[in-house]
């Protein structure tokens, strides 16, 4: 087998383990690293859910409190400030979703399905729980979540979500009387979920992963090119040339010009040698004829 052969065989199998090694290396990472910034998008809208919220509560529910015995504005309601909101962020952010699933709600939109009335009920037996992360399987393919409890602290809520006839005429008219009405004091009633489907995570990782292969495929191909030009010039082509001279001169070509590399590396030091052997067997050879 040629010196090249073995070495860029060599050359292949280093590449191949190595860049493998490092594909498996970097996937796992990039993944949990993708999950994480997807996760934090999805905290920084249940950030602003939760902004909108007590924005509403604080300063347009206050200036609207006369308008709204008259005629219900739904305007004044956090649920609806947050939902609305945020469906206007989706059009910048259209994989992720939010919703305040209600076991119990006035709008049956907000109506909890069946893995959100699970999370719901983690949140009623599990008190001190402020937070849920997971990955939820749908028909469409793995979602990741985060959830926070929607818990009744303040008496004000009571009085459209409590007694039927403590609510405003206005909404009774706008919404029935059928659900949205009953909750207690402390209770959890809901949870607000913003959602994101995993292949956005998976997608993102990937494109990384197979940005960062191959260029670093590309870096170890160009070394090697590199190393198979330094083979060729420092090691091969001198060898060769000397191989052959030593070809001729065991012919009997003895008027070969000779062939000495200057340098002090490893191989020029055996062409010096091999031209001292050679100089040393024409002089023998020139003795016999004698
Ligand atoms: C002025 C009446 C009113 C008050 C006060 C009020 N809500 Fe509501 N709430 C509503 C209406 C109406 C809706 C339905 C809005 C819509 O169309 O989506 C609603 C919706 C909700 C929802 C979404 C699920 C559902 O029932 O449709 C949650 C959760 C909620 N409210 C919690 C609260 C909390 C917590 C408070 C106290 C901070 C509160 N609400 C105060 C009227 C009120």
């Amino acid at each position: 087998m040629k010196l090249w052969l073995k070495f860029n065989l060599v050359f292949l199998v280093a590449f191949v383990i190595g860049l493998s090694a490092i594909g498996m290396i970097s996937n796992e990472m990039l993944q949990r690293n993708a999950r994480e910034e997807v996760l934090h998008t999805a905290g920084i809208i249940m950030q602003g859910a939760m902004s909108i919220r007590s924005y509403t509560i604080d300063e347009i529910r206050p200036l609207l409190s006369v308008q709204i015995k008259r005629n219900f504005l739904p305007q004044t309601v956090p649920a609806y400030a947050a939902t609305n909101n945020i469906a206007r962020l989706r059009k910048m952010y259209p994989d992720y979703s939010y919703k305040e699933a209600t076991l119990n709600p006035t709008n049956p939109a907000s109506r909890a399905t069946e893995w959100e009335t699970g999370i719901v009920e983690h949140f009623r037996n599990h008190g001190d729980k402020q937070e849920l992360i997971g990955e939820h399987e749908s028909p469409t393919g793995k979602n990741l979540y985060i959830a926070r409890p929607i818990k009744i602290k303040k008496e004000s809520c009571l009085t459209c979500h409590g007694k039927i006839s403590d609510a405003p005429e206005s909404m009774l008219a706008r919404y029935g009387e059928s659900n949205g009405f009953g909750w207690k004091m402390h209770e959890v009633v809901g949870s607000q979920i913003v959602s994101v489907p995993m292949e956005v995570a998976l997608k993102r990782a990937n494109k990384t992963l197979t940005t960062f292969l191959v260029s670093t495929g590309s870096v170890l191909l160009a070394i090697i090119i590199l190393l198979n030009i330094l083979l060729y010039r420092i090691v091969v082509r001198p060898v060769k040339k000397m191989s052959s001279i030593a070809h001729d001169v065991s012919m009997g070509k003895m008027d070969m010009p000779e062939f000495e590399l200057k340098g002090k590396d490893e191989v020029a030091s055996l062409s010096q040698s091999f031209n001292r052997m050679r100089r040393s067997l024409v002089n023998a050879m020139r003795l016999i004829d004698e």
